[in-house]
């Protein structure tokens, strides 16, 4: 500062010294007059040195200040010189301008943390090197220590090394990992060209595709599993067909007898359909609980007389027990009708020819339900039962114990899937319980109609 002070001293009054010290030479001036003169020159020039150094001071500071968006602004006095005080006032706009800039981008990078913490699906950040850089949330809880592993799948690798050669496209690869449990995983990757500051190279997501390609598998089962139900009776009504047309042209008893087995496949093939289409129809429903309030105690008895013709001939007797006045319970008519249907079909169909099918309806609290008012239908049979291997897949499509015997009595396997899903729609519980030889007992949970708190 003092510097720079005499600095702009030396520079102002050089000349005018050299001008009075040559008139003096010149006999023009006297030396008495130069020397005040002089005075008089280094005295205002050192006023104004004084002033302009220290508003380059100021100035200094104010950019300082600039270049560092972290100080605590400070107040400083306004410089002197009206130049520097324009050149001061552009230094502050310019520093507001850059501590906006920098709360932005520091606003930006958060919410980009917070984006890739909170992705659903596990991503990785990886050097060139292919060292993890970073991983989210997702990543750690999905394969906590087993990324290394994951890392060393084959088919991940080749694509890492592919992605790294190749910047252009993202690079796909599907696998599968065994342990700690079996997964199928979707990777995608995407090269960073540059690369990040701190070396990521590469960003690598690693879905998970059980959930679908289960369902996928499922779906495709089912396809097949209903086709090749569906083509069993279509096979046989053609091939009877061909007989009536040849051989058995000429044979009124043959004839009769084949149209008999015809009328049996078709009305088997017409009970499939219509099971497929109660399937699907209760499946697209099913993220929508039903609204009706429904007696089921009134909905049984309907079901129980409709049912006493096919009971009578298998010599079944149904009895009904549980008090007359039950809650109502929020659900679908039709389909609640198609649940007592399909399990007093079965208990008819599959329980002891001249034997008892006891059905109850009763209001249930607590115990081994949900601890809210519900209603409980159950029905039981004394017949043949089924072994404890069985009853977790019962309620599967086109599972059947004994598939002989249930097409022998018309049965489709959709009986119980269709059960089921109803039964989830109205957001309830089946349970089944049954022992080889003891018979079987099909328990059906349903939330009763929650009534509104009356005021007392
Ligand atoms: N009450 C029952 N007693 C014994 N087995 C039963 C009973 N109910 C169902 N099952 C078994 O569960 C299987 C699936 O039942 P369901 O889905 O209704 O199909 P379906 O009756 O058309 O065969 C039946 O094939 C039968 O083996
Ligand atoms: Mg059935």
């Amino acid at each position: 500062m003092l510097r720079l002070a005499l600095g702009a001293l030396v520079a102002i009054t050089l000349a005018p010294t050299l001008v009075f010290a040559a008139l003096v030479i010149a006999g023009q001036l006297s030396p008495l007059a130069a020397l005040v003169s002089l005075a008089a020159v280094i005295a205002g020039a050192a006023g104004l040195a004084m002033i302009w150094a220290e508003d380059v001071r100021l100035v200094r500071r104010a950019l300082r200040a600039a270049a560092d968006p972290q100080a605590a602004p400070n107040s400083r006095p306004p410089p002197s010189l009206p130049q520097m005080g324009l050149l001061s006032r552009d230094i502050d706009r310019l520093s507001r301008q850059l501590a906006e800039r920098d709360a932005m981008l520091s606003r930006l990078l958060k919410t980009d943390e917070i984006i890739i913490e909170t992705l659903p699906d596990p991503l990785l950040v990886l050097g060139e090197d292919r060292a993890v850089k970073r991983t989210n949330r997702a990543a750690r809880t999905a394969f906590d220590n087993d990324i290394q592993a994951v890392l060393r799948q084959p088919i991940l690798r080749d694509a890492i090394g592919r992605a790294l050669k190749n910047d252009a496209t993202p690079v796909q690869a599907e696998f599968a990992l065994a342990v700690p449990i079996p997964r199928d995983i979707v990777a995608t990757l995407l090269t960073l060209d540059p690369p990040l500051p701190d070396g990521g190279r590469l960003i690598l997501v690693l879905s998970d595709r059980t959930r679908e390609r289960a369902l996928e598998r499922m779906r495709a089962d089912f396809v097949a599993n209903a086709s090749h139900e569906l083509r069993t009776p279509l096979a046989s009504l053609i091939g009877f067909i061909d007989t009536l047309r040849g051989p058995a042209r000429d044979d009124p008893p043959a004839r009769d007898r084949f149209l008999g087995i015809m009328a049996e496949q078709a009305e088997r093939m017409n009970r499939l359909i219509a099971d497929l289409l109660s399937l699907s129809r209760v499946e697209l429903t099913e993220h929508q609980p039903p609204r009706e309030p429904i007696d089921p105690r009134a909905l049984t008895e309907r079901m129980l007389a409709e049912m006493e013709p096919r009971a009578l001939d298998r010599q079944i007797r149904i009895e009904l027990s549980g008090p007359e006045a039950v809650p109502p319970v929020l659900g679908d008519a039709d389909q609640l009708m198609q649940v007592l249907q399909n399990l007093l079909d079965n208990a008819v169909k599959y329980g002891k020819s001249g034997g008892r099918v006891r059905v109850l309806v009763e209001p249930v609290q607590a115990g081994r339900w949900p601890n809210r008012p519900g209603v409980l239908l159950a029905v039981s049979d004394d017949g043949p039962g089924i072994a404890k291997s069985h009853l977790p897949r019962l309620t599967e499509r086109f599972y059947r114990v004994d598939k002989g015997r249930s097409r022998s009595v018309g049965g489709t396997g959709l009986g119980l899937a269709i059960v089921k899903h109803v039964v989830n729609r109205h957001r309830g519980q089946l349970v089944i319980e049954s022992e080889e030889g003891k018979g079987a007992t099909f328990l059906v949970w349903l939330p009763a109609v929650q009534e509104p708190a009356t005021p007392s």
